[in-house]
């Protein structure tokens, strides 16, 4: 019988959730530490006991990296590796919710530090700058006036890498003290959580609170149109409330997190997250 593959590279609570999903359902499996692996391109024997892998690094390159040899190699993962280098990077990310037709904040890209503050000065302040990847609301800045974009630009061109030099600028969204994250498994919206915070970065690994947030209709369509523009699978898809224009997708993310939205929900997202891993499992 062929087993679900887990790459990991730590422990965490959703891990050890899904662990106990998988033994529930009697489904056999295996973790596999991104940091003992050694993959030999010719060679994907090791992997052939492996029907499905379903990818939980912390890591978005070591992620990444493993999903294209896998893939490359004929074996299903979830995601899949386009959908992690969409939803890996922002900009991916927002350039295929433009393209799916899926609402938004306004984007605007920019490479050098005159052209992005030009920008800025275009869109009129706060405007929201990101690196493109990053997670836990990393280095995600808002910028309030032209002293504190100038100050951060600077910054960001001495002291950053490369990837620092891609400015990622979005319109700030004047959302009600919260936002709304809601989980993608496959066809369905299964669950959603509001995440409230009084700082303006919502992130529960920053502090904000969970509670459960209804999935409406309206709400269940916005997501799973995100979900579908990034190429589907198992995501979390994070939305801010605009007063006017409603529901906007922010990003959406492949390996998420979901350890306050659990108890928050009532939902055994675990389970459904397993059912829809099983499902994707290469036939004996
Ligand atoms: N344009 C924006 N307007 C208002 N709030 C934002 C905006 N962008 C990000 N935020 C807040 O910051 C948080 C982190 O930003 P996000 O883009 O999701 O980055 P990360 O990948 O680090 O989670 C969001 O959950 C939201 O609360
Ligand atoms: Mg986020």
């Amino acid at each position: 019988m062929l087993k679900i593959g887990v790459l990991l590279s730590r422990v965490r609570v959703e891990e050890r959730w899904l662990f106990e999903a998988l033994e529930k359902r009697g489904l056999p499996y295996d973790r596999l530490d991104d940091r003992d692996l050694v993959f030999d391109l010719r060679c994907p024997d090791p992997w052939r006991p492996y029907g499905v892998v379903l990818e939980r690094s912390i890591s978005f390159g070591r992620g990444l990296a493993a999903l294209h040899i896998l893939n490359a190699w004929g074996i299903p993962t979830v995601n899949t590796a386009q959908v992690a280098e969409t939803c890996g990077d922002k900009l991916a990310t927002s350039a295929a919710l433009q393209a799916g037709g899926v609402p938004q904040p306004r984007v605007r890209v920019a490479f050098t530090v005159e052209s992005a503050l030009a920008a800025i000065e275009e869109m009129g302040y706060p405007v929201v700058l990101k690196p493109v990847v990053g997670s836990w609301g990393r280095l995600v800045t808002k910028l309030n006036d032209r002293d504190a974009a100038e100050a951060v630009l600077e910054h960001r061109e001495v002291l950053g890498s490369y990837y620092h030099q891609i400015y990622y600028l979005q319109e700030y969204i004047s959302k009600p003290g919260r936002d709304i994250r809601a989980y993608v498994v496959g066809g369905r919206t299964v669950a959603a959580s509001y995440r409230s915070s009084k700082h303006w970065i919502t992130n529960t690994a920053r502090g904000g609170a969970g509670s459960n947030c209804p999935v409406t209709p309206e709400l269940e369509a916005v997501c799973l149109a995100a979900a579908r523009a990034v190429g589907g699978g198992v995501l979390a898809v994070d939305v801010l409330e605009d007063p006017d224009r409603g529901y906007l997708v922010n990003e959406v993310n492949h390996t998420m997190e979901f350890h306050s939205s659990v108890p928050a929900t009532g939902i055994d997202i675990p389970g459904f997250v397993v059912e829809y891993t099983a499902a994707q499992m290469l036939p004996a």
